[in-house]
């Protein structure tokens, strides 16, 4: 058995989600379980946490066992590192991976993997160029619901599909009575802020990996909380959406929707919902749970009252699938692709294309809001992988 070490620099480290799903969840347990199995040999991860604050870093790299450094362009030259992970703010994305891909790192990426498809093309180019390997995360697929809800897809359980529905969000204050509950930088279109840049990326994969591709897209988006109280206590403008809805219609012909908002109070089964109809069946999954109801199940619905509530209870034909995993962190599923990727050369869906792709769909429903008009998901992106 032999141990292929693979030196990976954590830009951002110390920002939630790279410290908590990234670092916490997925490749600390994956270091500490004597690294990932490939046939007779294992896959190690050496983890080098970068970022700002020195503290906040050496407190985290306490936690997990890594090594930490606020010189990223030491980390950088040093080969001992040969990936490069991005998670830190949005913003600040483009230039940090243009550092690494430079100093021929290969490249793993938060989303959105850039700001526009044009830059991120820019960076793709200049990868293959260098013959980096790369990825995007893509996490949402991997929850234990959206699993399911994909599996009843492949195995045809709908039919035809007839349309789909995915409802995202839950009420975010704003900082006056209640302390808000997401980073301010959300909220500023130059920090990459805004809720179309920011959740729509993971709709897409979302929905074109369960339910095919996107033929085009129509948005409408509004700023329901345009004033918020920041981290630090100061009023600021929110001059980016906070709430936004979408048709869209897929090469299939199915027509489907999406209502985001950071502005609504949830009264569904969870804070992410996605329901398929089909001729065939319908299922609608949470983050973890997945109902589904069949056509010999469909009540049949023929009226309504107005005098009296017929008091039906519509979900008791709904059976929930049983299947409790396990399931893995969905977070530790791309990094275990990713590491094999480079050890092995594994395929990797989840690669730089896939989240240039996720990138055009926002790029596209924030033209359709400012033309006022249908835009074609068909860009012309280059083949994955390529
Ligand atoms: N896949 C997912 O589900 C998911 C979830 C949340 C966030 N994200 C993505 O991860 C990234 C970070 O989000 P977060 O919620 O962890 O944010 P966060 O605000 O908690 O962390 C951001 C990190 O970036 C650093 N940072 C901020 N400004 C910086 C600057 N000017 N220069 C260098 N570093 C800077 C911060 O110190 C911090 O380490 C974003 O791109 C976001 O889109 C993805």
């Amino acid at each position: 058995m032999t141990t292929k070490t693979i030196g990976i620099i954590l830009n951002g480290a110390t920002g939630r989600i790279c410290s908590t799903q990234h670092v916490a969840n997925a490749l600390a347990p994956i270091r500490d379980e004597g690294g990932l199995p490939d046939g007779t040999d294992r896959i190690m991860p050496r983890l080098m946490l970068a970022g700002r604050n020195a503290e906040k870093l050496a407190a985290i790299a306490k936690n997990t066992g890594a090594e930490w450094t606020t010189d990223l362009d030491k980390a950088l030259a040093d080969p001992a590192y040969t990936v490069f992970f991005d998670a830190a703010a949005t913003s600040q994305r483009q230039g940090a991976l243009e550092k690494a891909i430079a100093a021929g790192k290969h490249i793993y990426s938060e989303k959105p993997v850039a700001l526009l498809v044009d830059k991120g093309l820019e960076l793709l180019r200049a990868m293959n160029a260098k013959g980096l390997k790369h990825g995007a995360v893509e996490d949402k697929l991997g929850l234990p619901g959206l699993q399911k809800l994909s599996r009843l897809a492949a195995a045809n359980y709908f039919g035809r599909m007839t349309g789909f529905r995915l409802e995202f969000g839950w009420w975010v204050f704003d900082g006056t009575e209640v302390a808000c509950q997401r980073p301010s930088w959300n909220y500023r279109k130059k920090d990459g802020g805004g809720l179309i840049l920011d959740m729509y990326p993971h709709w897409r994969y979302v929905i074109e990996n369960t339910l095919g591709p996107m033929r085009r897209v129509i948005s409408a988006m509004s700023t329901a909380t345009p004033e918020r109280i920041d981290e630090r206590g100061a009023h600021y403008s929110v001059d980016v959406d906070d709430s936004a809805s979408t048709l869209i219609e897929l090469e299939s012909g199915a027509v489907g929707t999406i209502l985001a908002s950071w502005a609504t109070r949830v009264r569904r089964d969870d804070l992410l919902t996605f329901q398929i109809d089909g001729t065939a069946g319908s299922a609608v999954a949470g983050l973890h749970r997945c109902w589904t109801s069949t056509s010999a199940q469909t009540p049949r619905t023929a009226h309504f009252s107005i005098a009296t509530d017929l008091n039906v209870d519509y979900r008791a034909n709904w059976h929930e699938i049983t299947d409790s995993g396990p399931f893995k962190n969905p977070y530790r599923i791309g990094w275990e692709n990713f590491l094999r990727h480079v050890a092995t050369g594994a395929p990797m869906q989840a690669d730089f294309s896939a989240g240039i792709r996720d990138v055009q769909f926002a790029e596209a429903c924030y033209r359709s809001v400012k033309d006022g008009a249908w835009v074609s998901m068909d860009h012309g992106l280059p083949a994955r992988g390529a």
